[in-house]
């Protein structure tokens, strides 16, 4: 559905079932050129915000309980602020429910509220629902109460209430690019700062390219946190903070004292973190080939040494090799399944489409998707009738 269409919709549904004025706003999904899984580690990424995403809407209640209704669900939740608790692991209700608790455990006293959402963004195509609806309700929670949260403290409140609420321990990444993108830019984040300098993007004769393999494997969750425990184990045996502060010439010191296993992982993040460095560089050069080679670097590391991959990412990922036209492809996102991030001749895209999906649905027996996506700016009101 298009963005205009989810607004009038989410608009219209407020009206319907609270009867006033809401205030509206937009936080959208990301995408992450390179640097995969650098971000808990202290390191760099390259994220921005697409044109996918959630439209809230939101006003404060005068009854003595919050109200939040799914438009795409179709379902009503309601709560009251009391004693709030994580519901069943993979509820949406939890994103929210983590905000509003993090957002007391600061301090913050908020009423009660009303809220209606729907959004666009593909779930679990790796593309960040979940920062998504969590940076929408921080922010629109910050506006309607007057809290006087900065953007750097909202989304600290997003990314601990996906840890305390959704269980995934997850980086800063998602959150920071759903409410800091620039349109028609990305951001190479500096996730130890959590600072970052905005890079306008021109691939001139190509585009990006998602396809969804529309898989998203049981294990990701854990095997997401599994690899954080990974990182952290080695950095504490190298005794530095994280990761970041690692060379190839410090994990030679310990190789014999860890798994081959563990010592590839973190080989892995040094890795990934220098081609964040590379390809910021030849975006400033404008160097596409370069970028190309980068991202199939990316994958590689991704499917051999840090094990997050899928049989259907490394397939989308090598039907791209057969094609000159395609500089470079990798999984994106945290893995196991969504999307591949494909740089392809802007020519080429309609017939590539064609072959890639033909090719899939024969191999896997499914459909996998694909997507065009403009980059976008970050969280933002879309009326100020508050
Ligand atoms: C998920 C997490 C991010 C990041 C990526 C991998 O999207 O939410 O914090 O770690 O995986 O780069």
């Amino acid at each position: 559905m298009s963005k205009k269409k989810l607004i009038s919709e989410v608009k219209y549904s407020f009206k319907e079932l609270f009867k006033t004025q809401p205030l509206l706003l937009f936080s959208p999904g990301r995408i992450n050129l390179i640097g995969e899984h650098t971000d808990y580690n202290d390191g760099f990424a390259f994220p921005a915000a697409i044109n996918k995403g959630i439209v809230l809407a939101i006003s404060k209640s005068d009854s003595d309980n919050n109200k939040v209704y799914a438009l795409n669900k179709k379902e009503l939740f309601t709560f009251k602020s009391e004693q709030i608790k994580p519901l069943e692991y993979g509820s949406w209700k939890n994103y929210i429910l983590g905000v509003v608790s993090e957002l007391q455990k600061i301090g913050k006293d908020i009423g009660n509220f009303n809220s209606v959402f729907a959004g666009n963004i593909p779930v679990g195509a790796g593309l960040s629902s979940s920062a998504a609806l969590e940076n929408s309700f921080v922010f629109g929670l910050n506006e309607i109460f007057h809290l006087g949260l900065s953007k750097n403290e909202m989304i600290l409140i997003s990314q601990k209430a996906e840890h305390n609420f959704a269980g995934v321990k997850c980086g800063i990444m998602d959150q920071y690019a759903s409410m800091f993108g620039v349109k028609k830019s990305a951001l190479l984040l500096d996730c130890r700062t959590i600072e970052s300098k905005t890079y306008k993007i021109d691939f001139k004769d190509y585009k990006l390219m998602l396809i969804n393999s529309n898989v998203k494997h049981d294990l990701s969750d854990s095997a997401y946190n599994d690899r954080r425990e990974v990182c952290f184990r080695i950095s504490k045996k190298l005794n530095i903070k994280a990761l970041r502060d690692a060379s190839k010439d410090d994990m030679a010191t310990i190789k014999k004292d860890i798994s081959n296993g563990d010592y590839q992982k973190a080989l892995f993040v040094i890795n990934e973190n220098q081609r964040v460095k590379l390809f910021s560089e030849a975006i400033k050069e404008g160097d596409l080939k370069t970028l190309g080679n980068l991202l199939y670097q990316s994958h590689e590391g991704l499917s051999k040494n840090y094990k997050v991959s899928c049989d259907e990412l490394d397939f989308l990922v090598d039907q791209t090799k057969q094609n000159p036209n395609v500089l470079g492809s990798r999984m994106m996102g945290g893995g196991f399944g969504g999307c591949t991030l494909n740089l392809i001749k802007k020519d080429e895209y309609i017939k590539f489409k064609k072959v890639i999906s033909e090719k899939f649905n024969k191999t896997f027996g499914k459909d996998c998707s694909v997507y065009a996506v403009k980059l976008s700016k970050g969280t933002h009101v879309l009326n100020s009738n508050k």
